[in-house]
């Protein structure tokens, strides 16, 4: 059982200091606003690991924008992917002719962000782009790239930043790659 109390211990080492995400966040927010000036994008994120990244890249796209959530998971409390995608929350937006740009924690795989991705494709938007806040192009099984990447990062299991183990670890303020020991029995 992990204990909250334990964070600290169980953290291998940092991999994205705070100071450098939310550098990094507000330079790729500055090319967002650019980007999307004068088409009122909806940022759609996907809960819950994307809460920390989408707040401060809410706040670094300065334009008229709205937000939505959508929810998926292809994880069953273990630090692989099982491929299984459930859809738990749909978003409320309806997005057709709308520019969309999805808001995820990581692109590992790639299989919940091209299900995501299709999902709203079929609903007829102007576009929808990715913007990633980690990738990790070594995870990857299925054909998929960002449109915005702040981080490309090496093949380990991450943590911090909205990013969880079993739901914890989410309230680190930087991204460290978690103890193997923590997640082998
Ligand atoms: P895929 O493999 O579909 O992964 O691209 C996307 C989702 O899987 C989770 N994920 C991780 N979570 N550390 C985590 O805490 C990781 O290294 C990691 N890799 C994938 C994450 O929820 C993401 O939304
Ligand atoms: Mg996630």
């Amino acid at each position: 059982m992990i204990h909250p109390y334990d964070m600290m211990q169980d953290i291998d080492r940092v991999l994205v200091t705070e100071e450098e995400l939310h550098r990094r966040i507000r330079e790729v927010g500055a090319q967002l606003a650019a980007d999307y000036a004068g088409k009122r994008p909806i940022f759609v994120g996907i809960l819950k690991g994307v809460v920390p990244f989408f707040a401060a890249m809410a706040q670094a796209v300065q334009i008229p924008c709205q937000w939505d959530f959508l929810s998926v998971t292809s994880f069953e409390g273990g630090t692989h992917s099982t491929g299984q995608l459930t859809f738990r929350k749909d978003i409320d937006h309806d997005i057709a002719g709308r520019h969309v740009v999805i808001l995820e924690d990581i692109l590992d795989s790639g299989s919940t962000l091209k299900f995501v991705k299709e999902l709203l494709e079929r609903r007829g938007p102007a576009s929808v782009k990715i913007c990633t806040m980690l990738d990790k192009p070594s995870g990857r099984t299925v054909a998929l790239e960002a449109d915005y990447s702040c981080f490309t990062i090496p093949g380990a299991f991450v943590v911090g930043f909205g990013l969880d183990y079993d739901d914890y670890y989410r309230n680190l303020p930087f991204v460290g790659v978690l103890k193997p020991e923590v997640y082998q029995d």
